[in-house]
Order: structure tokens, then C-alpha cells, then sequence
């Protein structure tokens, strides 16, 4: 994917009730719901979507932040516990791909959550994100696969630590 790296200036926030339809939007895309293949990936209803995104907005246990490029809702990145080990994710809408946004929002959001060991997943061909985890000094550390959601069917990943 070609970029112009560093386009446009990056900023986290606290997420606000009105970035939720956003979110679901860009969670609807096949194409990025394949990408991220596991979880909560490609939910249709919004009931459920808003009612999931509220708990875990409740959730002592979760940090999230809305991802803000030029002023816009360009997506969200979040922490959370995975098979017991606190571990990252992120997502961004689909016209904000390409333009270092991820990296750039991971890296600040790791001042945020500053626990360490942390862990992340990616799909195996997930490039995008991997590469993103790779340019924030996550190294890959296992490999693991399961049912994947938004794909149907086992998805090989790679598992990643920082730390
Ligand atoms: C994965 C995702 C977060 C990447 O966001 P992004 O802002 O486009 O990433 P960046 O612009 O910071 O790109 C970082 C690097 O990855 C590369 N990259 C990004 N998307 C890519 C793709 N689809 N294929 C190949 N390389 C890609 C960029 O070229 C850049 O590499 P470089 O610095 O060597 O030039 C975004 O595509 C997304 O939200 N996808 C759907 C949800 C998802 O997969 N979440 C992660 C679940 S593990």
C-alpha cells in the first residue's frame, strides 16, 4: 500500500456516544472485517453493537480512545484483556488507511497504557497491521489459530509482545 507517510496530524481522545456510529460503520467493511478476521468483527446489529461498545466502555478493565486525524473520527484503539494478558487492538475507517495514521495513534497510545508485558494478534496476512505492530517494537513471540468470525473458518495468526 503506498503512503504518504505522516499526512495530517494525529491525536487520541476519550470516546464520545455521537463516535459509536462511526465505529460501526467502519467495523461493517468486509474488507477491513476480513482483515482483522477474530472478535467482534463485522457485527450487523447496531443494538448489539452500541449495547457491547457501552459495557465495554464501562469496563474498569478496557482503555479506549478515539483516534482523531485532522480533526475527524478516523477510527479507535484500544486495550484489553485477551486469554489473560493485556493485549492492544485498533481500527480505522477505511478511507483513513494508508497515511501512517495507525502508527502513529498506537505509539501515543502506548504512553497511555503504559503496562508491559503487552500483547497483540494479527491475522497471518494481515501486513497492514502486523507492520504497524513492527514499527511500534512488537515482536512476534508465538503463533496461534482459530475460528475466525468475519472469515468462516481457522485463521492462522501471529501473536506479538512488546516488552
Ligand atoms: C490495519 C490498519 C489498522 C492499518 O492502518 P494504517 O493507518 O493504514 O497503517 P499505517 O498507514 O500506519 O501503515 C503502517 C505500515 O503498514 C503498511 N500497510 C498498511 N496497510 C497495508 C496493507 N493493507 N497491505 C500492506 N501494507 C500495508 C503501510 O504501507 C506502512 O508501511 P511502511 O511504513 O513500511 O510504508 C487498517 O488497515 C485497519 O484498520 N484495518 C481493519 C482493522 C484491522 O485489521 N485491525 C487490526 C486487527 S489485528
Amino acid at each position: 500500500m503506498g503512503t504518504n507517510e505522516n499526512q495530517g496530524a494525529v491525536m487520541l481522545r476519550a470516546v464520545m456516544a455521537d463516535d459509536l456510529p462511526l465505529f460501526f460503520e467502519h467495523q461493517l467493511d468486509p474488507e477491513a472485517a476480513w482483515m482483522a478476521a477474530f472478535g467482534a468483527a463485522g457485527m450487523r446489529d447496531w443494538g448489539e453493537f452500541s449495547a457491547r461498545w457501552t459495557r465495554a466502555l464501562n469496563d474498569d478493565t478496557r482503555i479506549t480512545r478515539t483516534i482523531m486525524w485532522n480533526g475527524e473520527v478516523a477510527g479507535n484503539v484500544s486495550s484489553f484483556m485477551l486469554f489473560g494478558d493485556p493485549a492492544v487492538g485498533y481500527w480505522l475507517g477505511r478511507e483513513y488507511w494508508g497515511k501512517g495514521i495507525a502508527t502513529r495513534a498506537l505509539a501515543a497510545f502506548l504512553e497511555v497504557v503504559t503496562v508491559r508485558p503487552l500483547y497483540a494478534r494479527a491475522a497471518q496476512d494481515n501486513i497492514g497491521s502486523l507492520r504497524v505492530l513492527a514499527k511500534c517494537r512488537f515482536v512476534i513471540c508465538g503463533e496461534d489459530k482459530g475460528f475466525a468470525t468475519a472469515r468462516g473458518g481457522e485463521t492462522e495468526e501471529y501473536v506479538l509482545r512488546l516488552g
